[in-house]
């Protein structure tokens, strides 16, 4: 008898493990995979970076390091070793989940989870079946990649973003249905490995979720860069035929046909919830396969949690994490809240985009009255010599409070720089904090500063 179960090792799920055994509980931590970390760690965020860092580094080599007077001759790359580095990191975190479990003692058991009854779970690897208790249950199974109907994941000719992360050699032809944060990270990551990259977005914006402006500025970025979009096109039929796909598309009223090598669709993930069988226990999800909380993550079983991608709201590794010790805390009597207002959104491209808080169109239709300053890398020292000049800072904040609305960078270390925003918008500072705060120089912090006195 477990007093708590997790099903689910994501970043959602080994987190709240870890706290809720650090605050003396006994833990068990249930996952289908062999190693825990969930989708951000074996198939996602992590092995994503990696490929990003390494392909930034092999352009920049290729492409600006001249710039500094470098001389290299012939940069090339061994793909196999790039891959092989890439399962190098994934494979020393996941040791390190095991050994944080092995500290606290956590039980990790691997499997399919399903209920059995409110308080027991089955877990089945293959031909083995074991059973487990606890008293309490966290659900955070996390999210899938959908498909489209005319068009099935093979990993092959047609992939979702795990296919893209172990690939065998880059594409000649790659086409990426959906401009969001999967799609323009990984249309880079091939591209910079020479493939020919278009993107298909339905709507007449890449990144959707942001600031229109940050928008604006990294779909003029990237297509400098060589990817190809098609906006407001919308994929409506597909064919395969030895190795290469061709997808039918309406685009500005007129049917028109692309032929690729590979196919990434990735337009969107569902809540994966499969195999649970939350049916033999009474807990309902919505149509779109969401398990409903009450705003301490309880589901309709007042000892079964859920958090993370399984729930509604922005499907973000961190947000679940903060959800996971927020769960921990509350299962113990104590208190714990998520400030939904200050989790962070962040774009891995080059340049990053990172957002915080309400973007302009958001805090309009909020009616606040709003005030806004814009401050530009490039008139930034720092910026200057790390020859990264791309990009700018958006500052939003209230009128007479003064109050942070939103913060929205495009631009070189934006996922640093919007710490920044996350602390001033979670603490409820206002513009004229960050623009009489020292920030030091030179350094690119200065252009938040910037962009905050620009708004008073
Ligand atoms: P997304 O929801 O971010 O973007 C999907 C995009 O596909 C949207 O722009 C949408 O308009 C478009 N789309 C939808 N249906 C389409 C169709 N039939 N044809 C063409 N375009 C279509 O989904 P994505 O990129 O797959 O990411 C899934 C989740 O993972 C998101 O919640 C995302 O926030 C999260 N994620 C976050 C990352 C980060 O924080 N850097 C990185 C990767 C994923």
């Amino acid at each position: 008898m477990y007093d708590l179960i997790v099903v689910g090792s994501g970043p959602g799920g080994y987190i709240a493990a870890i706290r809720a055994a650090q605050l003396g509980l006994k833990v068990a931590c249930i996952d289908k995979r062999k190693s825990p970390g969930g989708t951000c760690l074996n198939v996602g965020c992590i092995p994503s970076k990696a490929l990003l860092q390494s392909t930034e580094q092999l352009e920049w080599l290729q492409k600006s390091s001249g710039d500094q007077g470098f001389k290299l001759g012939e940069v090339s790359l061994d793909f196999g070793m790039m891959m092989s580095r890439k399962e190098g990191i994934v494979g020393g975190l996941v040791d390190g989940i095991h050994s944080l479990f092995k500290r606290y003692d956590i039980a990790y058991l691997q499997g399919n989870a399903s209920f059995i009854d409110p308080h027991t779970i089955e877990i089945v690897d293959g031909t083995e079946r074991q059973t487990a208790v606890a008293k309490f249950i966290i659900i955070a199974t996390g999210s899938e990649p959908i498909d489209l109907p005319f068009l099935r994941f093979d990993e092959k000719t047609v992939i979702s973003s795990t296919g893209a992360l172990c690939l065998k050699e880059p594409p000649k032809r790659l086409v990426v249905i959906g401009g969001g944060a999967i799609g323009v990270e990984l249309a880079s990551v091939y591209r910079r490995l020479g493939s020919a990259v278009m993107i298909v977005e339905m709507l007449e914006t890449i990144t959707p979720t942001m600031d229109p402006a940050i928008c604006k500025q990294l779909l003029q970025s990237l297509k400098k860069q060589g990817i190809d979009f098609m906006l407001g096109a919308k994929v409506t039929g597909a064919q395969i035929n030895k190795g290469t796909v061709t997808l039918g598309i309406e685009h500005k009223q007129k049917n028109t046909q692309l032929e690729a090598d590979i196919a990434l669709i990735a337009i969107g993930r569902r809540p994966y919830t499969k195999q649970l069988g939350l049916e033999a226990i009474g807990i309902n999800p919505t149509p779109k396969g969401f398990i409903p909380v009450d705003g301490n993550f309880k589901t309709s079983l007042p000892h079964i949690f859920a958090i993370g991608d399984v729930i509604e709201g922005p499907m973000l590794a961190h947000r679940a994490s903060h959800e996971g010790t927020a769960v921990a805390e509350l299962i113990m009597g104590r208190s714990a809240t998520v400030n939904y207002m200050s989790i962070p959104n962040v774009i891995y491209t080059h340049p990053e985009a990172a957002s915080v808080g309400l973007t302009e169109v958001e805090a309009k239709e909020a009616g606040l009255n709003i005030v806004i300053g814009t401050s530009y890398f490039r008139g930034n020292g720092r910026a200057r010599c790390n020859g990264e000049t791309e990009g700018f800072v958006k500052i939003i904040g209230e009128k007479t409070t003064g109050r942070l609305v939103g913060m929205h960078i495009v631009g070189p270390h934006a996922s640093e720089l919007i710490a920044e925003g996350i602390l001033a918008l979670d603490k409820k500072a206002t513009i004229h904090d960050i623009a009489n705060a020292c920030h030091p120089h030179p350094t690119l912090s200065e252009v938040m500063m910037e962009a905050a006195i620009n708004c008073l």
